[in-house]
């Protein structure tokens, strides 16, 4: 045992921290239960005004023409999904994303085609997508991972050489941008969620974005059983309707959203720095032209430079006090779930998703994380580093 391993804290070391940073910051401020509040003394539980606000502003914030509210994210790929592709389309998606994006595809009767990430970015890599379209290829749902837009240029090019539509999971992209542009202008679809840990939380919640007026018409529709007028159903769909204490709930964290994400911006900048510094550990690369908005700050290891895996490095890391996460434990084609939707013929298992999987790990990021926390957590990895280092 080296003398720096010694003094690890897993191995009873003094923690650099005393008592563990937070991992993320999703409590509620008053003001927010004062909305909820002042909803339920109204009566007016259904969606209606304070949905109607929030929609309002997503729409500005993200430069959508038409911004939807609905019951959480999963629901939003649904009501994407559904009036884009027909049963038995072939939609290309990352095998490195949450389960959500490629699930609601199988759910909807759609054949996922697995494409590749790329190694820096960890986002999809559009050249990889390129290559596993065929004839029954018609759409690509593209998820922009840890809030760090994808390739969406790439993307454009790629749908219009093939005619394909573009559905961007955005659940983890609240107010990320793309060359100054707002994430929405990008794409057919762009979906939201709102579950309590995301950028703008509201326990559940979702949205979806268009910028078709036709589309938008048939989201409609879907989100709420196809009723044009009362009691006059038009079309089959769904009840997947937020409710106002949601709504109220969400604009009331809704004015805070830039200055929050802004604090994520510069804590990003400020890791960035400090575990740039550190051998063997590698800062996540950003898209060119991108803004994330940082939901999550995930950087991956050189395991050739460490005698230990990941999970012995990040054991050690809580130890002393800095909390990770793993963002994803395993690639979708890893999934049982998925075991019955995975063949040579629809891309396999993409190699460099799987290799993400062992090295990923996600830091502690919200918009109360100072500068001095950031300073000391990079101790903790350094320390850690040099403990294992090969
Ligand atoms: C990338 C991604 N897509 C979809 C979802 C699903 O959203 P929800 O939990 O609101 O259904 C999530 C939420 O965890 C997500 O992170």
């Amino acid at each position: 045992m080296t003398q720096a391993t010694a003094s690890l804290a897993v191995d009873s070391g003094t923690p650099v921290f005393d008592s563990p940073v937070a991992f993320m910051r999703p409590q509620l401020q008053p003001q927010d239960v004062e909305a909820a509040h002042a909803v339920l003394k109204s009566g007016m539980l259904r969606a209606a005004g304070k949905c109607a606000e929030l929609e309002a502003r997503f729409s500005k914030a993200t430069g959508a023409r038409h911004a939807m509210t609905c019951a959480n994210g999963t629901c939003a790929l649904q009501l994407a999904y559904a009036p884009l592709f027909e049963r038995g389309d072939e939609v290309l998606v990352p095998a490195w994303t949450y389960v959500a994006t490629a699930s609601m595809l199988v759910a909807a009767g759609l054949k996922p085609v697995w494409v590749d990430s790329l190694e820096d970015t960890m986002q999809i890599d559009v050249a990889d997508a390129a290559k596993k379209v065929t004839p029954n290829t018609k759409g690509i749902a593209a998820t922009h991972l840890y809030g760090m837009p994808v390739d969406v240029n790439a993307i454009a090019e790629l749908a219009k050489a093939h005619d394909l539509k573009v559905v961007y999971d955005c659940a983890q992209a609240h107010l990320s941008t793309v060359d100054g542009k707002g994430i929405g202008t990008f794409g057919d679809a762009c979906t939201y969620s709102f579950y309590a840990t995301k950028n703008l939380g509201t326990g559940e919640g979702g949205m979806i974005t268009v910028n078709d007026d036709d589309l938008a018409r048939k989201v409609a529709l879907l989100r709420s059983h196809g009723e044009s007028d009362k009691y006059l159903h038009e079309s089959i769909g769904f009840n997947y309707r937020m409710n106002d204490i949601t709504g109220a709930i969400g604009c009331s964290r809704f004015d805070r959203l830039l200055d929050e994400t802004n604090a994520r911006r510069a804590a990003a900048d400020h890791y960035d720095r400090v575990l740039g510094a550190i051998d063997g550990v590698l800062p996540p690369t950003r898209t060119a032209g991108a803004d994330s908005a940082w939901h999550l700050y995930t950087a991956k290891l050189d395991l050739d430079q460490f005698t230990c895996d990941r999970d012995t490095f990040t054991k050690a890391l809580h130890a002393e006090g800095v909390p990770t996460a793993i963002h994803y434990p395993r690639s979708l084609t890893r999934q049982p779930a998925f075991q019955d939707f995975v063949s040579e013929a629809n891309g396999g298992h993409p190699p460099v998703a799987d290799t993400l999987s062992t090295k990923v790990f996600s830091l502690p990021m919200h918009h109360e994380l100072d500068g001095p926390t950031i300073e000391r957590i990079g101790e903790a990895v350094a320390k850690v580093a040099a403990a294992y280092r090969r």
